[in-house]
């Protein structure tokens, strides 16, 4: 075991400041539908309307607060949103300065605004002048959508009755939850109601998952042949004049568990694309701005896309921000041709949300997070893989940066899946969550072919210590081995 090399982090200042007043929790009361210290809502429509869950009263740094005084080590930053951790006093005292402008929403048709420009000028660095432009949306969905319709207005710029219509993306991945962006999705259930409503005009290869596809003892570049093989024969299957571009995740967050990219691949996918003058389009909204170790995942191969999408740790749960970056090539068609984007919202390049994001992405370079995700991150692995690397229900443990998924299997030669009925992932989150583990675990189903397959993911604020990375290692390793000691 190479432990990590220290890194100084600088001391962070939390909004928080006075010690929090703690009690423990008491027992699951008998008689009760739902835990003690959990609270349903009676208002709000949940996304799971029966489930009673814990009451946060407050934040600081990779911790939650409870109603019940219980301390949560939040290992999950939501869904790897914030990566500062919670209560960062530099980007809070941000947002209040904007507050104090009296300027907090400005509509983007009418006005330009110096934070906004900062922010956007701050990302286009962070691709080391690889991508041109930033287009600012509230959500990771809002951004794909825009992707969608950038890429579709890029061929319609040139020519307006191009037969390019068609976008390929991938099984088992996830993209947003508005109806374009689910519709390019290759997420089984969540497309599952909405099927009749989803675009007919997207077509699914197969994702890039060395674990569950490897043939044999396929090497990874022959690997990556036949993923690039089998692109090419999408694109010959529906015409490559009539193929706007390939979406795909570089490391598939919610959807497989963080599934990385096998080296070579993205550089493999962006050849067969452009091969067909189609546009090569990253959707970094969950793997990008730092968590797998570089700024965007496609830097630790140099493999710029043309369209990328990024969230998420953009605003660091702050504020609501998401972006596409667009390379000059998409960027110079719009500038050469009408001059315009047929497509907008009301709640866009919001002055408060840049000033947030902003702040976070000068936090991210200035105190060289990066460098403490990949250290930090290794580590994360390494104790993992040596915990519960033998255990007989982990399957796989892989991931790049703070960004790590388990997978869980009922037989590990077999790689067979767990009965969904079980809910092994959803009751591995919960029992992580009791007492006395306290700690977030985030699950996902559909990991083995899209309605089987259990799997958690791990993706702490950029902020861990050595010390935390050892915790939540070990914390995981604890639960993973009670749940399964009581044999399902
Ligand atoms: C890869 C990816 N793309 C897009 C989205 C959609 O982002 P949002 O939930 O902010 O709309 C998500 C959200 O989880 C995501 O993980």
């Amino acid at each position: 075991m190479v432990p990590p090399t220290a890194v100084e982090l600088p001391d962070h200042d939390f909004i928080v400041s006075k010690p929090l007043p703690v009690r423990r929790a008491a027992p699951k009361q008998k008689g009760s539908t739902h835990a003690y210290g959990t609270e349903k809502t009676e208002y709000l429509m949940d996304r799971n309307i029966h489930k009673a869950f814990p009451v946060i009263i407050r934040g600081k740094g990779n911790y939650l607060y409870t109603k019940d005084g219980r301390i949560i080590l939040d290992t999950t930053t939501g869904a790897a949103v914030s990566c500062l951790g919670h209560g960062d006093k530099r980007v809070i005292q941000a947002i209040a300065r904007q507050m104090e402008t009296g300027i907090t929403y400005l509509a983007t048709s009418f006005f330009g605004n110096n934070t906004v420009e900062a922010l956007c000028k701050e990302l286009i660095n962070g691709t080391d002048r690889q991508m041109a432009r930033v287009y600012l949306t509230g959500s990771g969905s809002e951004a794909m959508e825009a992707a969608v319709k950038l890429s579709r207005q890029y061929f319609y710029e040139q020519d307006q009755n191009t037969r390019r219509v068609s976008y390929i993306a991938r099984e088992g991945s996830y993209h947003g939850n508005t109806l374009g962006a689910l519709g390019i999705s290759g997420h089984v259930a969540r497309r599952a109601p909405y099927l009749p409503f989803l675009m007919k005009n997207v077509h699914h290869v197969s994702s890039c998952n060395f674990y569950r596809q490897r043939q044999g003892r396929e090497t990874t570049d022959a690997f990556v042949a036949r993923k690039a093989a089998e692109l090419d024969a999408k694109f010959q299957e529906l015409g490559p004049e009539t193929v706007i571009g390939f979406v795909a995740e570089p490391i598939v967050g919610a959807a497989l568990g963080c599934v990385p990219y096998v080296p070579g691949y993205l550089k493999a996918m962006r050849k067969v694309c452009h091969k067909y003058g189609a546009l090569f389009i990253l959707d970094e909204v969950m793997c990008g701005m730092g968590r797998s170790g570089t700024l965007h995942a496609w830097q630790a191969e140099g493999v710029a896309p043309d369209l990328q999408t990024i969230g998420k740790g953009l605003g660091g749960g702050y504020q609501p921000i998401a972006a596409v970056l667009i390379s000059k090539k998409v960027f110079d068609v719009f500038s050469d041709g009408s001059g315009q984007f047929v497509h907008g919202q009301t709640y866009q390049g919001m002055p408060i949300q840049a000033a947030a994001a902003l702040e976070v992405q000068k936090i991210v370079r200035e105190e060289k997070l990066c460098d403490n995700v990949r250290i930090q991150g290794d580590y994360l692995g390494q104790l993992l893989k040596q915990l519960l690397g033998n255990h007989p229900n982990v399957g796989d443990i892989r991931g790049m940066g703070l960004f790590w998924g388990l997978e869980f299997v009922k037989d590990r030669d077999t790689k067979e899946p767990f009965d969904p009925k079980i809910g092994v992932a959803q009751k591995i989150q919960e029992l992580a969550l009791s007492e006395p583990h306290n700690m977030t675990i985030y699950p996902g189903t559909g990991t083995a072919g899209g309605l089987s397959g259990d799997h958690v993911m791990l993706c702490p604020a950029y902020i861990v210590t050595k010390e935390d990375i050892h915790h939540i290692a070990h914390t995981t390793a604890a639960v993973v081995k009670e749940f399964f000691s009581h044999g399902l």
